[in-house]
């Protein structure tokens, strides 16, 4: 079996070798394709989708967001197709670290690691404050009022019972999703994908029922024009506006990529793998686009501006009541099966670190009976908890997106240098057209990342400086391939 040559031990680029997936990972094969689509979809439709397209379509693209919707799709569908590629030939837990480590070395696959932590742990944080908040209102909907400063970080100032206002005091529900999720991870991955299997089914039919419902109560001329002359300023309609639209809407299509952490739990993750990820995104793309097609012909775009709930103002036209309970119901799920996956995503990546050397062997320790990795479970439950609790992490989203950039623009390049470095290995799943497409996905992931505030990039490159310290601090003291070497 060809293997890569190995560089000088102490290159911060040593590579791993492309060996076959180990025999004995501690972690249990039970995942199959419809279980891997279903992950895929689990994690990524949520907030973007009920939160997003609105707020796009209001102050961006107008009924164009559905152009946005399609955009984005073809630029995660780049990336997509990248990521079948290596997990067809790399079917090992760690996605886009793993891949990283066997073309382009261990500082490399170090940095994407750490840089998965923005898009798993953070994002998870982001979704169950948004959780919180949904849930709140569901409740309050019902009579039942929680204590408002204990539904908001110490950041945020919140009204009480008696008019006045406050700063809270911790978020609880976010932190008690994360717990009661964390639980279900280390109960097993079968129990997991089954929770999220039953999840998944319910915010299918929420989407299904809403474009159902709402195609007749779409008014033609809604859809004129199409795309809104631009007001005179970058991003705001126009072709201008269409293009920022695909950025804010990219926050919906994240998650995709992480049922590719799960590839040593999958019965055959050579084809398996690859079938998840694209159909994932397929059946995420078809309900995106058509959802807010829908959307934007029953709402006017011009209405969407400065309406905090544009789908619940659209359902209002419609004038189904039970469908508005629905569809809150569904986004609560949506929210639920996102945060389910990436915790999971989270805990294989540091798993797959740990048992390189790269993290303590405390990540890789798996439990006895359930044959997950409890204690990185464990860790991250904590870590994510405080983070949902006390931080305003609301406003951190964008560093989900930009991490998840990041992994998408280096999973690309991977492809590219194992076809230079391995041309003739067998790959269960080829990318079609040569470089193009990995050039294109590098292409349109850094567009994406450019149109990014400045204080996104700062974070992102105080969040990789702190990881090198800990690389320098351990992990390249520590590194499996290192000693081997
Ligand atoms: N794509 C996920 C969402 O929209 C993160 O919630």
């Amino acid at each position: 079996m060809p293997q890569l040559a190995r560089p000088r031990s102490s290159s911060l680029f040593r590579r791993k070798p492309l060996t076959d997936t180990p025999a004995d990972s501690g972690l249990k094969r039970v995942l199959g394709p419809g279980s891997l689509i279903a992950l895929g979809i689990g994690a990524t439709i949520g907030a973007g989708l009920f939160s997003l397209t609105g707020i796009a379509a209001g102050d961006n693209a107008g009924p164009a967001v559905t152009l946005s919707y399609i955009i984005a799709a073809i630029a995660c569908g780049f990336a997509g197709l990248c990521y079948s590629e290596l997990a067809s030939m790399i079917p090992v837990a760690g996605s886009a670290y793993s891949y990283a480590y066997v073309t382009m070395g261990e500082v490399i696959a170090w940095i994407i690691g750490w840089d998965l932590v923005l898009e798993y742990a953070v994002g998870a944080a982001t979704v169950s404050v948004s959780w919180s908040g949904y849930v709140t209102s569901l409740l309050s909907g019902w009579g039942i009022h929680l204590p408002a400063r204990f539904t908001a970080s110490p950041f945020q100032t919140v009204q009480l019972p008696d008019g006045s206002s406050a700063s809270g005091i911790a978020n609880l529900p976010a932190a008690l999703i994360i717990v009661l999720i964390s639980m279900l991870l280390i109960r097993g991955t079968s129990q997991s994908a089954r929770v999220n299997a039953v999840i998944v089914a319910i915010k299918l039919s929420v989407i299904v029922a809403f474009i159902g419902f709402g195609i007749p109560w779409i008014d033609t001329t809604n859809y004129h024009p199409f795309i809104p002359p631009n007001a005179g300023e970058f991003g705001h309609f126009g072709f201008s506006g269409v293009m920022r639209a695909a950025g804010t809407i990219f926050f919906a299509y994240i998650g995709f990529d992480a049922l590719s952490t799960a590839a040593q739990e999958t019965k055959n993750p050579k084809r398996d793998v690859p079938i998840g990820i694209l159909g994932s995104l397929i059946v995420c793309a078809s309900a995106y686009v058509l959802f807010s097609f829908v959307l934007t012909g029953i709402v006017n775009y011009a209405d969407m501006a400065g309406d905090p709930a544009p789908v619940a103002t659209a359902i209002d036209r419609t004038g189904i009541t039970w469908l508005q309970i629905a569809i809150k119901l569904g986004i609560i799920c949506g929210f639920t099966s996102v945060l389910l996956v990436l915790l999971l995503g989270q805990s294989r990546v540091f798993f797959a670190m740990s048992r390189d050397g790269l993290l303590p062997p405390l990540f890789s320790r798996t439990h006895a009976r359930f044959h997950t990795p409890w204690l990185c479970n464990l860790f991250f439950m904590i870590l994510t908890g405080v983070l949902a609790a006390f931080l305003p992490i609301a406003e951190l989203g964008h560093m989900t997106s930009i991490g998840t950039l990041l992994a998408f623009t280096i999973v690309c390049a991977g492809v590219m240098i194992l076809r230079h470095q391995e041309p003739e290995r067998e790959r269960g799943f080829r990318v079609p057209g040569n470089y193009i497409i990995p050039v294109l996905g590098i292409l349109s992931c850094l567009v994406v990342m450019v149109s990014l505030d400045i204080l996104t990039w700062i974070r992102l490159i105080v969040w990789l400086v702190i990881g090198m310290g800990v690389y320098f601090a351990y992990g390249r003291r520590k590194s499996l391939l290192g000693a081997q070497e």
